[in-house]
């Protein structure tokens, strides 16, 4: 695991940024899998930015969220569909075809159904090349709660009252409130060719800690990267702060740096 420490949310926003962008313009037809939540927003300003200067065309790009939101419509502000059209899709040149949300409001299909759907159409499309991921304050990644199976696929999962908790600060009082999500399992995530997990802010670091160095355990899915062989650790100094071992991962920083440089 490559876990690399930067002073800010701004530098992680870039470095995740630019991670993206190279990949992007090595192989125009990338396919990304996305996040939503408050960490990813910076991220998606740079990659507005970058296309905007004309440095990053995402023409041929190809995305899958990795959850939604059960009980409100695509159309609602608060879905995940209006979410990362308001913050990304609208500002850049993708084709509104190639991007892709889980959803449960297909007419005559069962959950288990279109969960098996988007499964399919994430490997019709040849597999995520490159996952983006935040991190709940209790470890989940994607809405796969504590106790997830780490060989979970798209499914229905109830959040927890942790996860409702963190996002009710998104929602005006009495305003309905999602306890149900969509999401893409562990193992869908562990199927990606590449992962990167963005974390800022001291509200993470104990999630941060469990996820990197605390034992492989389905109370803590992000654990579950363990597993997986090319997984990149993006995290600001708070998010950082409960890493026991971070002076290593600076010096492998260091170590890195003066290699790319030579
Ligand atoms: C959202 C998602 C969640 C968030 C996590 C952190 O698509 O998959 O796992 O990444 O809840 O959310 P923020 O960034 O709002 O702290």
């Amino acid at each position: 695991m490559e876990v690399i420490i930067l002073e800010d949310s701004h530098a992680v926003a870039t470095l995740s940024a630019q991670r993206i962008s190279d990949l992007i313009n090595k192989k125009p037809t990338a396919v990304l899998g996305l996040a939503t939540g408050s960490t990813p927003i910076a991220l998606y300003q740079k990659l507005i930015s970058l296309y905007q200067q004309g440095t990053l065309s995402f023409r041929h790009v190809v995305t899958f969220n990795l959850d939604e939101y059960i009980g409100i419509s695509p159309n609602n502000p608060q879905s995940y569909h209006a979410f990362m059209k308001r913050e990304l899709f609208d500002s850049i040149d993708i084709q509104p075809h190639n991007s892709h949300l889980p959803t449960c409001e297909r007419a005559g299909e069962t959950s288990c159904q279109v969960g098996a759907a988007y499964e399919q159409a994430i490997a019709e499309a040849g597999g995520i090349d490159l996952q983006v991921l935040g991190i709940g304050s209790n470890g989940h990644i994607g809405f796969n709660e504590p106790s997830s199976s780490l060989v979970s696929r798209t499914r229905v999962k109830t959040l927890t009252q942790a996860t409702v908790n963190d996002n009710n600060r998104l929602f005006e009082e009495g305003e309905f409130q999602p306890r149900l999500a969509m999401t893409m399992g562990i193992a869908s995530i562990l199927d990606s060719q590449q992962v990167i997990l963005l974390a800022t802010g001291a509200q993470k670091a104990r999630a941060v800690c469990n996820a990197i160095e605390g034992p492989l355990s389905a109370m803590c899915p992000a654990s579950a990267l363990q597993l997986h062989k090319q997984v990149t650790f993006i995290l600001d100094e708070a998010a950082a702060s409960k890493l026991e071992n971070h002076h290593y991962y600076r010096w492998v920083r260091r170590i890195n740096e003066s290699l790319e440089k030579n």
